[in-house]
């Protein structure tokens, strides 16, 4: 049951799509009102858990932290860092009676669950409008179903895109990308597609080719085509100011950037420089920059990542700030805290600086922060829905709940650690509670230089998320699944992804038709498993078990029903586990996991890459007797229950 409670006059957000019941006022919360605040407190029990928030730090239960939904650009992904790039203010509280409330305001929103014991939950929300929605269920996972029905079915990507695909903020020409597309194929490792960071630009200008490097991007798409593999760029929020490129002109002449105060546009440094930001909460700016993305499909693009959308800001026209990226880093190692405080406090000063238009309302930036991602993954998602007339690739680094219906999220600039490969994993559930299916970190980790044991436990975790990418910055060690000697591990481990396909894909897209959740945590479906984080469910047939420490050649795993183990080495081996806690050798060239029992696992023949898949060549692991099967083109937007079927065991 979700109800929703109306303070003052709050902005549209567009997150729910679903007609929800209005409520007089708030019930399983205290609610002050201040000035210019509304905070809502409720008591926790001992054994509460309460879930939700999405992108955030911390763990899955989310007691005992302080997080605040404010969209930041930061590569400090640590648990003194309240803001990640997403605000996602939706919280469930698990106890006797579950609930969950939805805080539906683009405005800044602190959370303090249980903070320092405090015993209560508190959400002190920056503003006097606001929906709030309310949502009671028999279990946390009932609750978080409601909200994704609530938000409206989430974006469905194109086959290839659960493929394996390869990133690093560095490759600049043609040969790069012929590099690592043979390096793949020369190991016998599949591939899907290749991202396109900054460099392919024309002086870090969006819907521009180096033309120097690219002089035919669309001959050069159209031979990494033929050899099975999609190139996806880069598009960044801002827009290069620069007197005669076309789109600077048009976007002057539309009126589609934000405005300062006196009327002109404001002006922030990213990486082209200074630039505009469109105004994204404007109905005509959104539509502008979605066909801006003809330059891209004219030429055989079908796939984007978007990103800087929190919107970064490196300096501005009011904070000098320091313009060089490297005398940046340089200072930000070297005065840390102090640099961190002082850019927060600029920051402010900017986001405070600058007025959008939605739709004839004035709001200043700062008020609608969190929303302004999420608008730019819609205006790039409705832009490619008119020139396409297939489903495409879209993923985004910032995000506000309700952009799940757009386009799937990574989570942003990691560093290669252990510790960031656990928090894949918690990020992973919870995104999937605030209805972002299509969602994954980089593999291997951006910052920093990755290990073979590293990147392989990573890949071994990746092999489960919707998006399988491996990312890194630039100035770091090679990355690519090639690059640390013997390939042999590799190949078995994102072989086990094209494996998995029939069974991934096909429960990604059930889920997204009946609002579901592709990845929860153990306890929504075995509560005896509670607290357990390291361990999730992949769909309906399967539970994984990830190495998550280095040195580890074994771990852990509860076993919450008798289960079948299936060992993957190449080759699928089942065995079966009982019931209860089982030390497991999970071998650094293998993975295992577990096939719930009753369940049937669809497996498919080794391929390299999506292209080559045949849905009509499966086998099924497990003891269960049926599995429905989704099927389709890969690319059709045709997708409804008519195109599963069931499967029968032999
Ligand atoms: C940001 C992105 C990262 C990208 C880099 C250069 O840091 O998060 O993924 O590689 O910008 O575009």
């Amino acid at each position: 049951m979700i109800t929703k409670i109306v303070f003052g006059d709050p902005v549209r957000t567009d997150a729910v799509t679903a007609r929800v019941p209005k409520g007089e006022k708030v019930k399983n919360f205290s609610l002050t009102r201040e000035e210019k605040r509304l905070v809502f407190r409720c008591p926790l029990k001992a054994g509460d858990a309460v879930y939700g928030l999405g992108e955030t730090m911390g763990r899955v239960n989310k007691r005992g932290g302080r997080y605040i939904s404010f969209n930041t650009d930061t590569a400090d992904h640590t648990d003194s860092n309240p803001s990640l790039y997403a605000s996602h203010n939706f919280i469930v509280i698990d106890g006797e009676r579950p609930f969950g409330a939805f805080f539906d305001t683009p405005a800044k929103v602190t959370f303090e669950i249980d903070y320092m014991g405090s015993g209560e939950v508190v959400a002190d929300c920056e503003t006097c409008d606001l929906n709030l929605y309310e949502i009671e269920g028999g279990s946390a996972y009932e609750v978080c179903r409601e909200l994704i029905r609530a938000v409206g079915r989430c974006y469905l990507p194109p086959l290839w895109a659960f493929g394996y695909g390869q990133s690093r903020f560095g490759y600049a020409s043609p040969e790069d990308f012929r590099a690592v597309a043979d390096g793949y194929k020369n190991n016998g490792i599949p591939l899907d597609y290749i991202c396109m960071d900054i460099d392919y630009m024309d002086g870090y200008r969006d819907f521009s080719f180096n033309e120097r490097s690219f002089p035919d991007p669309a001959a050069f798409a159209s031979d990494m085509r033929g050899r099975g593999i999609r190139l996806v760029p880069i598009v960044d929020a801002g827009i290069k100011i620069e007197p005669g490129d076309p789109v600077y002109e048009e976007g002057v002449k539309g009126g589609y950037f934000c405005k300062n105060r006196d009327g002109g546009f404001f002006s922030a440094g990213v990486w082209p420089g200074m630039t505009h930001f469109p105004d994204f909460l404007n109905t005509s700016a959104r539509e502008w920059f979605g066909r801006q993305y003809k330059f891209y499909t004219d030429r055989g693009f079908e796939g984007f990542w978007n990103d800087m959308n929190e919107p970064a800001i490196f300096y501005s026209e009011y904070t000098k700030g320091l313009k060089n990226p490297l005398y940046r880093l340089a200072m930000d190692i070297l005065f840390g805290k102090r640099r961190k405080e002082k850019k927060e406090r600029e920051l402010v000063r900017d986001y405070k600086s600058f007025f959008h238009d939605a739709d004839g309302r004035r709001l200043r930036h700062y008020d609608v922060h969190n929303l302004f991602g999420a608008m730019m993954t819609r205006a790039t998602s409705e832009g490619l829905e008119r020139l396409l007339d297939h489903r495409f690739m879209l993923f985004s680094r910032s995000s506000f709940i309700g952009a799940g219906r757009y386009g799937g999220v990574w989570t942003g600039d990691n560093s290669s650690t252990w510790e960031h490969l656990m928090l894949n994993v918690r990020h992973m559930p919870s995104l999937n509670m605030c209805g972002f299916l299509f969602s994954g970190a980089d593999t291997g980790g951006f910052g920093g230089n990755c290990t073979r044991e590293l990147l392989l436990r990573w890949l071994a975790f990746s092999v489960f998320t919707p998006l399988m990418r491996n990312h890194t910055s630039k100035f770091t060690r090679n990355q690519e699944a090639y690059s640390f000697g013997d390939t042999d591990a590799f190949r078995k481990v994102i072989g086990l992804r094209y494996r998995l396909l029939p069974y991934i894909y096909s429960e990604y897209m059930k889920a997204a038709l009946r609002s579901d959740m592709y990845i929860k945590p153990v306890e929504f479906v075995y509560p005896e498993a509670k607290g357990i984080e390291d361990q999730l469910l992949v769909g309906d047939s399967i539970m994984i078990a990830p190495v998550v420490t280095e040195g580890a050649l074994s771990r852990n795993v509860f076993v919450p029903e008798d289960m079948t183990l299936v060992r993957y080495d190449g080759g699928f081996k089942c065995e079966s586990a009982s019931r209860g806690w089982h030390t497991v050798g999970v071998g650094l060239d293998e993975v295992v996991f577990f096939v719930r029992r009753g369940k049937l696992l669809p497996v498919g023949k080794p391929i390299m890459n999506t292209g080559e898949y045949d849905a009509a060549a499966l086998e099924l692991l497990g003891d269960g007797e049926t599995y429905e099967l989704y099927t389709d083109d890969g690319l059709t937007r045709e997708c409804t229950e008519a195109n599963i079927r069931l499967l029968k065991k032999a």
